[in-house]
Parts: C-alpha cells; structure tokens; sequence
C-alpha cells in the first residue's frame, strides 16, 4: 500500500474528523470514576458518537473487534475490549482510544484516565508516555524521517527506565483505519522514510514500566504486558504541513 497524500480538501475532512474523536474523549471523562464498568463506558461513547455526532464507531466490526472503543486497564497496553464485567476501581489507570469515522474519513487518538487515587508511580508512566508524544509531534515536519520519530521516543522513554512496545505502532490513515506508513516508536536517527507535506498519520506510543515485550490473550484482541506490570499509552492523529505539524485530534486547551 502506498503512502497517500491529502489535497487541502481531503485534509479538511480530516480535520473534522479527528476533532469529533478528540470530543469523544472530553466527553467520556466525568463518566470515568470508580465503580463504572468499561462496557458502560463504551455504551456512553456509541451513543453520542452514532445519535448526537452522526459518526460510525470504527473499532466496531472492524476485523471481529466487538465493541465501540477499547480500554484498556493497569497491564493491559491496547485493545482491550470494553465489559460490563470489568468494573473501575480506586488506583485504575486506563486508555481509552476512540476512532470516528465522518464523511469517509477516519480520526484516532487516545488518552490515558486515572481513577480515584493513582500511585505516583504510575502517574509518573502516564506523564513519561504524553511526553514522548508531544517530543515526537514537536520534531514532525517535511524532511524529517520516521526513524527520528521513534529515535525521539525511545530515547525518552529509556532515558526513565521505561520500555517501548515494540509489537504495535502508529499508522498512516485516512480513508482507512490503516495505511502506509508504519510509524514505529523506536528506530535510529536519520533512517526510513521521509515526510512530506499532507502526509497523515498517528503517533500512539505505548510504554511499559517493565520490560516491552507483550501477550495476546485468547479473546484475540487484548495485548497485555507479558510481566503483568502496568503499560500507558497516548495517541494523536497528524498532517504534517508546509513548515511543521497540525494535530488533528487536539483537545482544547491542550498545550504540547
Ligand atoms: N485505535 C487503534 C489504533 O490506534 C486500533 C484499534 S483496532 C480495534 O490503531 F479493532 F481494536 F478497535
Ligand atoms: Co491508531
Ligand atoms: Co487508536
């Protein structure tokens, strides 16, 4: 599959998009508390996004995936398949990823929860993990290459003795969930391919607080940290513009 470049048009439809999905997540925050189960949440989250904002959950259906949204909870790094049996409890962290679809086009971003009363140290992974994100958007503009991306994120992430998940990355994306290119969070300064201007892609680091390798339990679809320790993960949908970076699925006030 080739890497695909969006017209001015085709990106204002992506814009669009990927702002309905960064409003899916300040939505859903109040709801996130102890005692909601995450099926409950994934209920809350289909409705407004199919009856208020007129969008098509893309996870749902998406290659057997059988609900809205994933959450994904303490060891659990992506996928996690939302269940009125897993209820929230004071100390949970989680991420919920959200993709819309609008018009055709599709908007991915996620973002990482606290309930209740957090250890510091898992708070310190949450914050580790955003700040990966955010070193990586800050260094995306044409002529830039992907390795530098992940060379930026490992670097941040071992710098604080944390992992990075080496089985998932971030996408191109556009009229599908997954294009070209693969975005890996880890590599080597200088190496891969080159961006260019209305390119568009996610960035969706995961970290472990121990080591990075993972497990796929027998639902198929949740990946958990193979030593059970805790994992976080943030992610945004980008253009890459004339002269830097537009984050797509930015909520408001916030600041990278
Ligand atoms: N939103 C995920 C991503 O960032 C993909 C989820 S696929 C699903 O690429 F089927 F699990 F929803
Ligand atoms: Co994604
Ligand atoms: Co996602």
């Amino acid at each position: 599959m080739a890497v695909t470049l969006k017209t001015a048009e085709e990106l204002e439809k992506m814009r669009v998009a990927g702002r309905l999905a960064a409003e899916v997540l300040e939505m859903i925050e109040p709801y996130v508390v102890a005692g909601v189960s995450t099926g409950e949440l994934d209920n809350i989250c289909h409705n407004y996004m199919v009856n208020e904002q007129h969008t098509i959950p893309a996870p749902l259906n998406y290659r057997g995936f059988p609900k809205s949204i994933c959450t994904s909870v303490n060891q659990v790094v992506c996928h996690g398949i939302p269940s009125t049996k897993k209820v929230l409890k004071n100390g949970d962290i989680l991420n919920i990823d959200i993709t819309v679809i609008k018009d055709g086009y599709f908007g991915d971003t996620s973002k990482m929860f606290c309930v209740g009363d957090v250890p510091e140290h898992a708070v310190r992974l949450i914050k580790v993990t955003q700040e990966c994100l955010y070193k990586a958007i800050n260094i995306v503009r044409p002529g830039i290459r992907l390795g530098d991306i992940g060379h930026i994120i490992q670097q941040h992430a071992e710098a604080n003795y944390y992992s990075v998940v080496r089985d998932y990355c971030g996408h191109g994306i556009g009229t599908e969930f997954h294009q070209d290119p693969q975005v890996l969070h880890f590599g080597k300064p200088d190496t891969g391919m080159t961006l260019q201007q209305g390119m568009t892609f996610t960035i969706e680091p995961m970290l472990n607080a121990g080591k990075y390798h993972t497990k796929l339990k027998k639902d198929g679809w949740t990946v958990e940290t193979r030593d059970g320790r805790l994992s976080a993960q943030w992610e945004h949908t980008l253009a890459v513009t004339a002269d830097g970076v537009e984050v797509l699925t930015a909520r408001t006030d916030e600041q990278w």
